[in-house]
């Protein structure tokens, strides 16, 4: 396969990459989760530390704690993964604060990838929100140093999304801030 056509496929895939809310019913078998966590844990992180931790939720009662907890993810989806960091693997100082970064690639990754098995799945934020980290660590049993950055739902999608991009020329600033022209 030529560069040309995998970068084409590459940008065509993520395009295609939208937050679904509604679900069928059926479960995620546990060959594609594992796929989801293998995309996920071949996220980047600050010196490859991989701080990260999933809780992954399939049972009912605990998926409807989630649907209680967080009022801006009721969906029902019959699994939900729980991206967490591990503070005991988080860097040190003043570093420490790139498990979000960290946590968060690892999370745009797993969104690729159920996309690309054709899976729906939306981003629910928790932290910085104390009250919905604290919701979320109690029903996935967090231990104190394991802090909850979001929640993924996902499932058979039941609604359909076009591909789009969000691209904005304004939002591209060359060479300083504020210069939208590119220089020769
Ligand atoms: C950090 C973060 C938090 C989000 N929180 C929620 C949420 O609580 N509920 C929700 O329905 N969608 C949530 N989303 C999904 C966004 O609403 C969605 O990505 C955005 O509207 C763009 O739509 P798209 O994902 O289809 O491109 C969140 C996304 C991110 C990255």
């Amino acid at each position: 396969m030529k560069g040309k056509d995998t970068l084409a496929e590459i940008l065509e895939h993520i395009l295609a990459r939208r937050s679904i809310r509604k679900f069928k019913p059926d479960p995620v078998p546990k060959e594609l989760i594992t796929q989801l966590l293998k995309a996920a844990m071949a996220a980047p992180s600050a010196t490859n530390r991989q701080p990260w931790e999933f809780v992954v939720i399939t049972e009912p009662k605990r998926l409807a704690a989630l649907r209680q907890r967080l009022p801006f993810g009721r969906y029902t989806a019959p699994l939900a993964v729980v991206v967490c960091g591990n503070m005991r693997r988080a860097l040190p100082g003043p570093g420490r604060g790139f498990w979000i970064q960290d946590c968060s690639a690892a999370a745009e990754n797993l969104l690729l990838a159920a996309s690309g098995l054709h899976l729906g799945a939306v981003w629910v934020g928790v932290h910085p929100i104390g009250l919905f980290a604290r919701a979320v660590a109690k029903v996935a049993e967090l231990p104190k140093h394991v802090k909850p950055l979001g929640v993924l739902y996902i499932g058979y999608p039941a609604e359909e999304k076009a591909p789009r991009t969000q691209y904005d020329e304004g939002k591209i600033h060359w060479q300083r801030f504020g210069e939208h022209t590119p220089s020769e």
